[in-house]
Parts: structure tokens; sequence; C-alpha cells
């Protein structure tokens, strides 16, 4: 089943080809982050405008380098849920259309549920049941995936997300936005144990995080910091990389998964997939980690996640609305 998905969540405008879930056959990512640059964040009206303007040349590439046609493609699948809701507007609507003028099912895909499935286009055996970490710029989860469309959230973020922390301390570096990418080039070759940062426990709930007490230490010992930025943003990394890799594998332990997968933009981070595997290997757990292609939004993990949604009979009427905001375990 060939599949074309559709994701406009945030700021890119993305469209791909999948066959059976697994196989990519293309992946068109239009980036907006020049836009977004000078603002220091996404700006929602400019992201939904630029959706607007990318969209319909973003699909027919995809469709190009798949060397398909719309009459080949089975469903159309699009991120329905979570992200700004102006954005996921224009990738619905757009998925609506083509989906009514070629009389195609219309499959709705939860964001984060993708950035799980990103995991399928690589990994050929990987199969549920899994233990997922999912870390992006507005989202930390630890969920179980008992299949592929039944989700477990165990653990979750209190306040900010990892992405958000590392994003405001690469700011606060004077780095350009989305910070990630660049805190981690910069501390490439920095010393981990230069700076300390807590590791908040959220009483009663072991597998919670709190980023907003490491955020504010990081602020406070900035003076500190100065001439010694790389030493900086390797400690900071390695404690946010810690404090995830802590409470997952504990999670993992608890609940007895031998099999952990990365998911999100963050999982594309260098300290975070070295420390992973290193404690996974330590402990024989098998881990998958996206390639890192397929880390940030793309459309190929929503056609990927689309089929199994499909498989398990979720199809939409054009009365579908975006959601901005919607747990990975609803519905
Ligand atoms: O999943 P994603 O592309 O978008 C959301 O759904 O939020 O995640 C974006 C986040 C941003 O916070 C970005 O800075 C972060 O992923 N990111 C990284 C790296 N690449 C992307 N963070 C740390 N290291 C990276 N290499
Ligand atoms: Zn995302």
């Amino acid at each position: 089943m060939r599949i074309l998905g559709i994701e406009s969540s945030c700021d890119e405008t993305a469209a791909a080809v999948v066959e059976d879930g697994r196989q990519m056959l293309s992946n068109m990512v239009a980036s907006q982050i020049e836009a977004h640059k000078i603002y220091g964040g996404v700006v929602p009206e400019i992201a939904s405008r630029m959706h607007a303007e990318a969209i319909s040349a973003v699909t027919e590439e995809a469709l190009r380098q798949a060397q398909l046609s719309m009459a080949e493609i089975d469903a159309v699948a699009v991120t329905f849920a979570p992200g700004l809701v102006g954005a996921l507007l224009v990738g619905l609507n757009f998925a609506k259309g083509l989906a009514f003028a070629g009389q195609k099912p219309l499959i709705p895909v939860h964001h984060l549920r993708g950035h799980v499935a990103a995991n399928y286009l690589t990994n050929e055996e990987l199969a549920p049941p899994f233990l997922s970490l999912i870390v992006s710029g507005g989202h930390t989860h630890i969920v179980e995936v008992l299949d592929y469309t039944t989700f477990r959230a165990v653990g979750r973020t209190r306040d900010d997300a990892a992405g958000e922390a590392l994003d405001k301390t690469a700011r606060m570096l004077g780095l350009p936005y989305p910070g990630g990418p660049h805190l981690d080039a910069l501390g490439r070759g920095g010393e981990a144990g230069a700076f300390r940062f807590p590791r908040p426990k959220v009483a009663g709930h072991p597998y919670d995080f709190s980023f907003s007490g490491l955020k504010t230490a990081a602020l406070n010992k900035r003076q500190e910091a100065n001439g010694r930025e790389r030493d900086f943003a390797a400690s900071f990394q390695f404690a946010v990389a810690d404090y995830l890799c802590q409470n997952t594998l504990r999670a993992a332990e608890a609940l007895d998964y031998r099999v952990i997968v990365l998911a999100g933009g963050v999982s594309a981070n260098s300290v975070l997939r070295a420390e992973m595997q290193r404690r996974c290997a330590e402990r024989g757990l098998e881990l998958y980690l996206p390639e890192l292609r397929y880390c940030g939004d793309n459309a190929a993990m929503i056609a990927a996640q689309g089929y199994y949604e499909h498989l398990a009979g979720h199809v939409a009427g054009l009365a579908l609305n975006a959601v901005p905001s919607l747990p990975i375990d609803a519905g």
C-alpha cells in the first residue's frame, strides 16, 4: 500500500511517499528555519502562510521523486495533532482535498506517533512492544508502545520539553535558532563534568521530568561559562542526556522492556545517542535510533505511521479537525 504523507505541524512543510509503512519512496521537507531565525523562534502566522505557499510544490515534488501519479497513491495520511493550529490546518485541508478528489482514505496521524514510526523506516525488524523515549522541541515523554497504534504514556515533563531546555540554553550562549544542533556542535570535545546541573525528581512519579530547573541552573551559571562555552555546552547536554537515560532505563527495568526506541528531533543529539547506546549495551538492552534524516519533522514518518493506523481501521471523514494539543494515547 502506497501512502502519501503530509506534515505541517510546526515549521517544516513536508510530503513523502512510503510503501507498506517501511519503504521510503520519497521524502521532501521545505524548512522555514531561515524565516523564523530573526525572531528567535517560530512565528505561528508566518508558519501558516509559508506552509500554504509551499505545500503544493512540496507534494508534487514528493510524487515526482517517487515516480508516481496521484492515481497510484492508495491513501493520504496527515498530521492532525498536536501542533500549531493554523499550521496544522494547512496540511490537513490540503490532504482532505487530495483524498476527496481522488476518493482515497484520509488517515489521521498523531505527530508523536509519527516520530516513533520514523524508526520503522530504517529498522525493518523493529516491531512493538517496546519502550520509547520521545524528545522533541515541545514534548518529552516515556511511552509504552504496546502495539502499532496502542500507546501508554508512563512519564512526561512537568514543564519545559528537553528540546526547549536545549534551545534556551543555546540562545543564552548566543547561538542561533534552533539552538539544539548548534549546542551539539559547540559541545564536541568539551569537558562534560566541568559544570554541574541538577536532575530534579518529581515526587511520586519516578519517570517524570522537570527541565525548568536545569534551565534556571544554566542561567545562574552563565557568567562562569564565559570563555568556557565549549565545556558549558558539553556539560549541559550531558546533564540532559543523563537525566533522560536515567528515567527511561528505570522505567524499562520496572516495566520489563528489553527494547528501547528513541524518537523526536532531540534524538539527533550526539550526546544523547552515545549515552543511550553505552548504557543499553551495558545492560544488554536492544536500542533503536532513528536515522538522522528522520529525527526532525518529516512526512515519511507520518506515512509510515499512517500505514499502521489504516490497518487498525483508523480512517477519518472530511469533518476531521486539527487538534493543537492531544495526548499520544488518546483514541
Ligand atoms: O521533532 P522536532 O523536529 O520538532 C518538534 O516536533 O518539536 O524537534 C525539534 C527539536 C528542537 O528543539 C531542536 O533544537 C532539537 O529538536 N534538535 C536537537 C538536535 N537536532 C534537533 N537538539 C539537540 N541536538 C541536536 N543535534
Ligand atoms: Zn516533531
